[in-house]
């Protein structure tokens, strides 16, 4: 009898637990990503888990529980040794996962990741990436444009790159070479030109103030070893303002010079920022914000967070001390500081500096308010990964991917002068509004449309200089696309 009657308090027990902790089915959780296929080399790969119960509904929160996701990623061939680095799991927070790992080297035979719970596979699990599967550092195009193509998937429309090469249905190289030095390469230009010829890239800094070709350089190369880059002659401003102020009605007409950030009063080509290629090629490496580790680091739950907007920044640019201002006069509604002055040195001793913080502790605030700075403010995209609302001041600015948002969708506009913020904040309070971010465009996609634009063969000319790859030991690897060098030995 007492043996029964214990038989029935732990029965009832778990079904009480069962009745509040719906379980995770391991087999009926998704499991997707680009870090489950082989031929796509990118320095950090990753992919996602979304938990789903038995029931087949999608948790839209964590699960609950001791039970935990895990993944081991390791060579399919017990022969081939080569260092993974595997952050933890991230919690997005919304039920799903992100999962980033980082090869330290090559594996010919292939990959074998396993994805658990608790002891069981999820989904497909295992999943066998057959090899060869790349590191960043190998050296290894693909030299099969079409084959590329489908791998990058280049979108036949994207709103922005075809706005922007409207204006050039012919890039005549010859009148570029005449032109370009004389108005944009003076002292205080920042033009780099550049040659992609057989898949070598070429050089010549115009102007001064170049420095910032490391990041073009770099990420240059990273392509190149990826995938066989068409031929192309083009010049980057790796300045902060766009350049080409000529319109179609102007003789000679505009040239494409291209740059990290467009305006509606230019015809700059525009290319993702240095600040996300940089970022994306150095996730998991340093100190730098990437775009994938923000979504595991949003901060507190939207009910938890500070209902308040948020401001930090330099001051580059005058609204963003009347931001500041604005927030001694509503603290309830606005918390906004300066970090450092350069350009308003004298505003300093009235409006304060404010201590800098963490980016990730951004998102214990509700609201976000995004000011220009010098140009376009290159924390845009962060903002909008982060799970709180974004208030974007309009701008004539822009960045490659602002063509794919709609204010009131992905963000609350506010004007210029700021004049309606702090009655956009309080619609903001009573709204909800979700955040989502388009998706980078590839930038290989855009220098192959700017190659079936080019009137003639690209050229090395005078004064450029090869940029190499890395070669160190990092770069080792066994590219089977190539053919040994001495067949004879
Ligand atoms: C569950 O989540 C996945 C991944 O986010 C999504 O593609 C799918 O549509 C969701 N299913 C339902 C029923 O909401
Ligand atoms: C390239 O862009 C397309 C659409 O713009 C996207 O679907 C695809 O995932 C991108 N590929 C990479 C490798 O980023
Ligand atoms: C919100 O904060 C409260 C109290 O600080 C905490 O108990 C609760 O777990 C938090 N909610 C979420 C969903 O994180």
């Amino acid at each position: 009898q007492f043996g029964t009657l214990i038989f029935y308090i732990v029965y009832f027990v778990k079904e009480v637990e069962l009745y509040f902790e719906t379980p995770v089915s391991a087999e009926k959780s998704l499991v997707w990503g680009p870090g489950l296929v082989a031929e796509l080399t990118l320095p950090v790969r990753y992919f996602y888990i979304q938990a789903v119960s038995a029931a087949g509904q999608n948790f839209t929160r964590s699960p609950p529980g001791t039970v935990h996701f895990k993944v081991g990623i390791k060579a399919l061939s017990p022969k081939e040794v080569i260092g993974i680095h595997i952050p933890n799991l991230m919690d997005r927070n919304d039920g799903s996962f992100l999962i980033q790992y980082r090869m330290y080297g090559s594996v010919n035979k292939g990959l074998k990741i396993e994805v658990l719970y608790g002891n069981e596979h999820v989904a497909q699990s295992p999943y066998i990436l057959k090899g060869p599967v790349y590191h960043e550092y190998c050296e290894c195009p693909e030299e099969d444009s079409q084959t590329w193509q489908n791998i990058l998937s280049c979108p036949s429309q994207e709103p922005q790159v075809t706005k922007d090469f409207s204006s050039f249905p012919i890039i005549n190289l010859q009148q570029m070479l005449h032109e370009v030095p004389a108005r944009f390469g003076q002292t205080g230009g920042a033009i780099v030109h550049y040659t992609v010829l057989n898949n070598h890239i070429y050089r010549r800094s115009l102007g001064k103030y170049t420095d910032f070709k490391m990041f073009s350089d770099e990420m240059l190369l990273s392509l190149a070893r990826k995938v066989h880059l068409p031929d192309v002659e083009f010049y980057l401003n790796v300045g902060d303002w766009p350049m080409e102020h000529r319109t179609a009605n102007h003789t000679p007409g505009p040239i494409p010079i291209i740059s990290w950030c467009g305006s509606v009063d230019s015809r700059d080509v525009v290319l993702p920022t240095y600040d996300i290629t940089h970022s994306t090629l150095e996730t998991l490496r340093g100190v730098t914000n990437d775009l994938l580790s923000i979504q595991g680091n949003t901060g507190p739950f939207w009910h938890n967070k500070t209902e308040r907007a948020f401001f930090r920044g330099r001051d580059s640019r005058e609204e963003r001390l009347q931001l500041v201002q604005l927030s001694k006069e509503n603290p309830e509604l606005l918390d906004a500081g300066i970090t450092g002055y350069f350009f308003f040195r004298d505003k300093e001793k009235e409006l304060g500096k404010a201590q800098l913080m963490g980016f990730f502790d951004f998102f214990k605030y509700k609201y976000q308010v995004n000011v220009d700075g010098t140009v376009a403010a290159y924390r845009f995209p962060y903002l909008m990964l982060g799970d709180s609302l974004v208030l974007k001041q309009t701008s004539q600015y822009y960045e490659h991917f602002y063509s794919g948002l709609k204010p009131w969708k992905h963000y609350v506009p506010i004007k210029r002068s700021l004049d309606d913020l702090l009655e956009k904040i309080k619609w903001a309070k009573v709204s909800v509004v979700t955040n989502k971010v388009k998706r980078a465009l590839n930038v290989t996609c855009i220098f192959q449309k700017y190659a079936k634009h080019q009137a003639s063969q690209p050229e090395i000319r005078d004064g450029m200089e090869l940029v190499p790859q890395p070669d160190d030991n990092t770069s080792i690897c066994n590219c089977h696309r190539k053919k040994p060098l001495r067949e004879d030995l």
